[in-house]
């Protein structure tokens, strides 16, 4: 069964005539092969049940959400006017680049995992670690942002369905941010928003007690907040009025932030976070049939289904309402009601809700396997990875990430959550790109089934120059915010991770010992390990002799 497994490792000895440093330096480097990978997911043909319309349906799942159902009318109000047509045309080419990245490195590496998972086999750990830190970023963050989108559609839908007042005390941020003093200010009056911290608990029990979401319920759910958004745009279109198109691009008025051109970008930058999440579907990888080609269709596909109903929704929006009266925490229904389609508003509300908790338990579960997978390898706090003996899910895990969001909905305004979770989803798209270019380099003849168009350079070029165009528009308290939290995961990497990464230090061999013989109590190693000899002494070659 092991035959053929190949290992590399620097738990690997220090080779004669290598330096202390070298040696160290070489096991940053390390990678984690893809057998090792397939060996740690398993390879059950048996699991392979989606097909490329349920993967496009998960992404569409993971992508719609607080984007387009709050920031779109903050990003109209406060950056751009009705122009944020063109920001959510920029930030879906940047979008749309990252997919097609995306897409030619998970037709390589067709395993579970995400870019955490292709960059540990392909560019080593520390890499890997980088982008895996980033990653628990962008989903923690992405999935408190989603607690606080369901929590002003909540709110919203009872003030405007039953009248019932819910008092802002109890579902607002008591924090915000002053960008003048530089510093967090408490808001008078408002302590603890209950929404977003119950759903966020809410999701967790059910995470740790392992019902997971069926890819038919998926289906339906995601089916329901497209036919919602789709109606919208219908009888919306009905209502606009062009004079709300004038002036399509304002300029800067004083008391909002910017407008004109620099308008649109930060627009981008803000309702970039409405496309973020196609990439959860590459932690599905396992469970595809034919990944090779299913995921790329499932990441382009839905990222380009919701390109074309956010331009859609955004148009119709801006053309129902003067821009300025966008900036309320509902704006899709606030737009329906403010043209006295009352019944309108009231569907976008329930549609809403039930969009943001189904967007908030992918990304919360995804949050977790990243997490899972980190542990499982040894790189962050490993005993925290133990599987629950009757749930079978990661329970201390999914606990410590549900109570972190939770605490971070209830405490934090949405602009601080979105613009860190978009930095650090834009630093991601970035090395997602610049991955593709080092892997075209470095590994030319792994077969590759879809592949960039036009060649290795120009689309990870373009899009690399998109991702720090957007980076470079956000705001720079997110940016210093994003290096506080990398330079955080550095410091847990060199004081816990490089210690004990078991790829690095040789844990494999045991481990494996104890899965081959099937018997956990076999702590011993595996029959023989032969050493095919690399030039560095880092390639282990297991075979039974
Ligand atoms: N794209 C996701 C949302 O808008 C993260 O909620």
């Amino acid at each position: 069964m092991m035959k053929g497994y190949t290992f590399y490792t620097s738990g690997a000895p220090q080779q004669p005539g290598e330096s202390k440093w070298k040696y160290r330096i070489r096991k940053l480097f390390t990678i984690k092969t893809l057998d090792k990978i397939e060996f740690d997911h398993g390879t059950s043909a048996l699991n392979r049940t989606l097909g490329a319309w349920d993967v496009i349906m998960l992404g569409i799942g993971g992508i719609i959400g607080t984007g387009i159902f709050v920031l779109t009318g903050q990003a109209a109000a406060y950056n751009a006017g009705p122009a944020v047509i063109f920001s959510f045309i920029i930030s879906g080419i940047a979008s749309a680049f990252a997919a097609l990245s995306y897409s030619e490195i998970a037709s390589m590496i067709p395993v579970a995992g995400s870019a955490y998972t292709y960059t540990y086999a392909t560019m080593g750990e520390l890499l890997a670690w980088i982008i895996g830190w980033d990653l628990i970023l962008e989903y923690l963050f992405g999935s408190a942002s989603i607690a606080l989108g369901f929590s002003e559609y909540f709110v919203h839908f009872f003030e405007h369905a039953f009248k019932i007042h819910i008092p802002p005390a109890w579902t607002v941020a008591p924090l915000i941010y002053n960008e003048t003093t530089s510093a967090f200010e408490k808001v008078p009056g408002s302590y603890f928003n209950v929404p977003a911290f119950a759903i966020t608990i809410f999701l967790t029990i059910i995470l740790i007690i392992g019902i997971r979401e069926s890819a038919n319920f998926n289906t339906l759910i995601v089916g329901i907040k497209v036919l919602i958004l789709v109606i919208f745009v219908i009888a919306g279109s009905t209502k606009i009025n062009t004079a709300n198109y004038k002036p399509f691009v304002p300029q800067n008025e004083g008391k909002f932030t910017e407008f004109g051109f620099t308008g649109i970008l930060s627009g981008a930058t803000v309702v970039f976070f409405a496309y973020i999440g196609f990439d959860a579907v590459s932690t599905t990888a396992q469970e595809v049939k034919n990944p090779q080609i299913n995921l790329p269709i499932g990441i382009i596909g839905s990222l380009a289904i919701c390109t074309v109903l956010y331009i859609a929704v955004s148009t119709v929006m801006t053309g129902m309402v003067p821009f300025r009266e966008l900036g309320s925490p509902a704006p899709i229904s606030s737009a329906a009601e403010k043209n006295n389609m009352r019944w309108l508003g009231i569907i976008v509300d329930l549609g809403a809700m039930l969009g943001l908790v189904s967007g908030n338990l992918v990304t919360l579960l995804a949050q977790t396997r990243i997490f899972y997978s980190m542990a499982h390898d040894g790189l962050l706090f490993t005993k925290s990875s133990k599987i629950h003996p009757r749930f079978k899910t990661p329970y201390i895990i999914t606990a410590i990430t549900g109570i972190f969001c939770a605490i971070a909905s209830a405490l934090l305004p949405i602009d601080i959550l979105t613009q860190l979770t978009s930095v650090g989803t834009l630093f991601a798209f970035l090395l997602v790109n610049v991955g593709v270019v080092i892997l075209r380099i470095y590994a030319p003849d792994v077969p590759r089934k879809f592949k960039v168009p036009g060649g290795p350079y120009l689309v990870p070029i373009i899009g690399s120059a998109f991702d720090i165009l957007l980076l470079a528009s956000a705001h720079k308290a997110a940016i210093e915010r994003l290096f506080i939290w990398m330079a955080v995961g550095l410091l847990i990497y060199f004081v816990y991770g490089v210690r004990n990464s078991k790829v690095n230090n040789n844990d494999n061999v045991r481990e494996i010992s104890k899965r081959e013989t099937n018997d956990p109590n076999n702590d011993g190693v595996i029959e023989m390990i032969n050493v095919v000899g690399d030039d560095d002494g880092s390639k282990f070659m297991l075979s039974k002799l």
